[in-house]
């Protein structure tokens, strides 16, 4: 496949050309196993002009402390375990981390219910296992251990899915740096660089607790919602145009900030339950109204308007797309939704048309 055919590059290709002049003017001491030292990994993360002017992109729209904090717990022999609600760019950060550190985003586990120790230690080929018996050859490593050989940062999406039996399996390995594997009667010690990167979300149902002996061997950054308006705005702004860029989309010809504020204001009042000067209690619907969803509703606005309309954002089809995205379940959601418009929307003073549409 060439780069263009591929729908989604790894952060470390799509920013490969960043990472390259990061290193090659990163002047600070590197811990052992990293391609980057901490500072210029919070460069990266953050967004910055380096001293022979190329451009670093923000990643991370946020607290520069956050970030330096996240950064050096993975300097320490603690995992770091970024949590929140959805849409607060768990996912995202970790993988940045992961491409500026390891240069390499790919070793990932994706934790689910069903998960076996085996996709967080290793398994083994069956047919040579048959054959041959338990061997080198006829193991099959998990990523945590691909990363534990090659000094790589390792990322678990969503641990707290994984059974909370299955998650102690990370213990040895987060406190000793060692994988034990009794069947060969030997053991894989983790090289400099190791470490895991851990992401939950505190929201969903049918999490599992984690062991407070496992919560020992985290540091736990807690990602924030964007504290302000102007702050949403601008994630969803870069966020939508570097998304409208992979679809193909041609850039909007006319301000599309200020319909993405509207529909940031209203994300914002539903989420808070209340009206962005204070004076108006709301209910909030089940749905999360995160910041992604708001990238989501802003990219099927320009995909409707590319396609159907006339290449801008109009108030249309960002009603079109804004109902879907309130309503998940339509009976108790409708009945929050139309007590919004009715007592929000209708009555905000240059609102009239977005009232209309909805
Ligand atoms: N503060 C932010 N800065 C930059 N991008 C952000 C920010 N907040 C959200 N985003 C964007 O939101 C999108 C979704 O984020 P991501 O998938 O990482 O969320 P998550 O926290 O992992 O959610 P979930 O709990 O559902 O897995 C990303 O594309 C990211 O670019
Ligand atoms: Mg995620």
């Amino acid at each position: 496949m060439t780069e263009t055919e591929i729908l989604r590059p790894h952060a470390e290709d799509a920013y490969a050309h960043e990472l390259s002049a990061l290193e090659a003017t990163d002047q600070d001491v590197r811990p052992a196993g990293w391609r980057l030292s901490p500072k210029a990994v919070v460069r990266y993360i953050l967004g910055d002009t380096l001293e022979d002017g190329t451009v670093i992109t923000t990643k991370y729209f946020g607290e520069r402390r956050l970030i330096e904090v996240a950064v050096a717990s993975l300097v320490t022999d603690r995992a770091l375990l970024l949590v929140g609600v959805p849409g607060t760019a768990k996912t995202w950060l970790s993988e940045h981390l992961a491409a500026a550190i390891s240069g390499d985003s790919t070793l990932l586990v994706q934790g689910t219910a069903g998960m076996s120790e085996d996709a967080l230690r290793y398994g083994w080929n069956y047919a040579r296992l048959l054959a041959e018996g338990p061997s080198e050859a006829a193991l099959v490593p998990s990523p945590v251990m691909v990363g534990m050989k090659t000094g790589k940062l390792v990322r678990i999406e969503e641990l707290t899915r994984v059974p909370s039996d299955v998650q102690d399996a990370l213990i040895t390995v987060l406190s000793e740096k060692i994988l034990p594997i009794p069947e060969l009667n030997r053991e894989t010690q983790a090289r400099r660089g190791f470490n895991v990167i851990a992401t939950a979300n505190d929201r969903d149902r049918g999490v599992n607790e984690l062991s407070s002996a496992l919560r020992r061997r985290f540091n736990t950054v807690v990602m924030p919602l964007p504290a302000t308006l102007e702050e949403e705005v601008r994630i969803v702004v870069d966020r939508s145009r570097a998304a409208a860029e992979r679809m193909q989309l041609p850039p909007i010809k006319q301000d599309a900030a200020a319909e993405i504020t509207r529909l940031v204001t209203i994300f914002r009042e539903l989420r808070s339950g209340r009206t962005e000067d204070g004076r108006t209690q709301l209910k909030s619907p089940s749905s999360t109204l995160s910041t992604a969803e708001a990238i989501s509703v802003v990219n099927q606005s320009r995909a409707l308007s590319h396609h159907f309309g006339n290449g801008d954002i109009e108030t249309e089809h960002l009603a079109a797309s804004l109902s879907g995205a309130v309503v998940k379940e339509p009976e108790q959601d409708s009945a929050v939704w139309r007590e919004y418009l009715d007592l929000v929307v209708r009555n905000r003073q240059g609102w009239e048309d977005l009232y209309a549409a909805l």
